[in-house]
């Protein structure tokens, strides 16, 4: 789980929404899910456009995800990994990210959501 706190996420300043770091790390410590899932604050991830942006790795790869505009969002990203560290669901996203989920093509951003 790699979420971006770099030149854009997270920034107040330039108009974007706080990355809830403190929230998220007690949330991972009061879960135990350091070692199953781990937690890694990043520098800017490149698509800075879709600010916030988090990345959820899985077994299928890496899940992007950005527009994390909320605690709602962030509190999904932590209930998705204390399924994924009890093997629960098959690391299924739930909803309110699902909806969040990009593809990065080259230099573009793709939402998922447009292409349904
Ligand atoms: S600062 Fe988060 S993607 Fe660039």
């Amino acid at each position: 789980m790699i979420i971006c706190d770099g030149c854009c996420c997270g920034r107040v300043e330039k108009g974007h929404n706080e990355v809830p770091i403190d929230k998220l790390e007690a949330a991972w410590e009061a879960n135990r899910l350091g070692e199953a899932v781990k937690l890694t604050i990043s520098d800017c991830l490149g698509p800075c456009s879709m600010h916030n942006v988090s990345i959820l790795k899985n077994e299928s790869g890496n899940i992007w995800l950005g527009e994390l505009s909320s605690w709602d969002h962030y509190e999904a990203i932590v209930e998705w990994a204390i399924k994924s560290s009890e093997k629960m669901e098959g690391s299924k996203l739930p909803k309110i990210l699902e909806d969040r989920r990009f593809v990065r093509v080259g230099e573009s951003v793709v939402r998922l959501k447009d292409l349904v």
